[in-house]
């Protein structure tokens, strides 16, 4: 695992200040230093990390939004996402955005301004509650394999707690590659490395983390061979 020390300065103090345990242990050098988040904030990681499924996998996401939505995205993700969903809002409607680390606050609210219907937010996703108004559609763009499993019950509880009757939940994620998919190996090695907190996505539905799953329907499709899935939440039919 890559080395997550860092010197301590007034500046680092700044952009460590209240960031998780998990973040400054695992995920220091992607999130967190604020140099390395410089660098890797750009659309080329992110199509390279994700195997250039990078724009299926964000469609499968704005497809959901419709203009004049109330949109509350759980957390950050480098390259140009967040504008192009904050875009396909519009004036309208409201795109929150929530973060738990202070430089992808920095980056997103630059990539945000000037747009009054946009917020940045730092907080926990586990622990928001919004400004009272319903979201229409609330997003986790790859977080659930980033935070550990306790975490990530929370976060969906909350996420589906804040759900209204009519509004609907997207994950995308990682999920268990099928057999035959030829990088299946390699992201055994990348998850035992380096994301540690993904395996559970292997081994059990997003449903699973849920407290009260059967309240809801889960509409899963898989894409790459099993490597990624996309859910779709909504209320169960009363
Ligand atoms: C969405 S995930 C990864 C997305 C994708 N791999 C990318 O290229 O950006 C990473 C983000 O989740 C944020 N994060 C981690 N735990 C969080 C939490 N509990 N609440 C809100 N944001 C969180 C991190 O600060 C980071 O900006």
């Amino acid at each position: 695992m890559p080395d997550s020390s860092h010197t301590t300065t007034p500046d680092t103090d700044f952009y460590y200040a209240g960031v998780p345990d998990y973040m400054t242990e695992v995920y220091d050098w992607a999130y967190v230093n604020p140099r390395n988040a410089r660098w890797l904030d750009r659309n080329i990681v992110v199509k390279t990390l994700l195997f250039c499924n990078d724009q299926r996998l964000m469609r499968a996401y704005l497809d959901e939004i419709e203009p004049g939505m109330r949109v509350w995205q759980v957390a950050h993700v480098y390259g140009d996402l967040v504008r192009r969903a904050a875009d396909k809002v519009g004036a309208n409607g409201a795109f929150h955005l929530t973060d738990i680390t202070p430089v992808q606050i920095e980056h997103a609210r630059k990539k945000l301004a000037g747009q009054p219907w946009c917020q940045v937010i730092r907080h926990d996703a586990a622990t928001f509650v919004g400004n009272g108004e319903p979201y229409d559609l609330i997003c986790s763009f790859h977080l659930m394999h980033e935070v550990p499993d306790d975490k990530k019950r929370q976060v969906i509880d909350r996420m589906l707690s804040l759900l209204p009757e009519h509004g609907k939940l997207v994950f995308v994620d990682y999920h268990r590659p099928a057999w035959w998919q030829p990088i299946r190996g390699i992201l055994k090695i990348v998850n035992a490395w380096l994301e540690p907190f993904a395996d559970a996505l292997w081994r059990h539905e997003i449903s699973d983390f849920a407290s009260r799953p059967d309240r809801f329907d889960w509409q899963k499709r898989t894409l790459f061979g099993g490597v990624y899935q996309v859910v779709v939440v909504r209320h169960k039919d009363k």
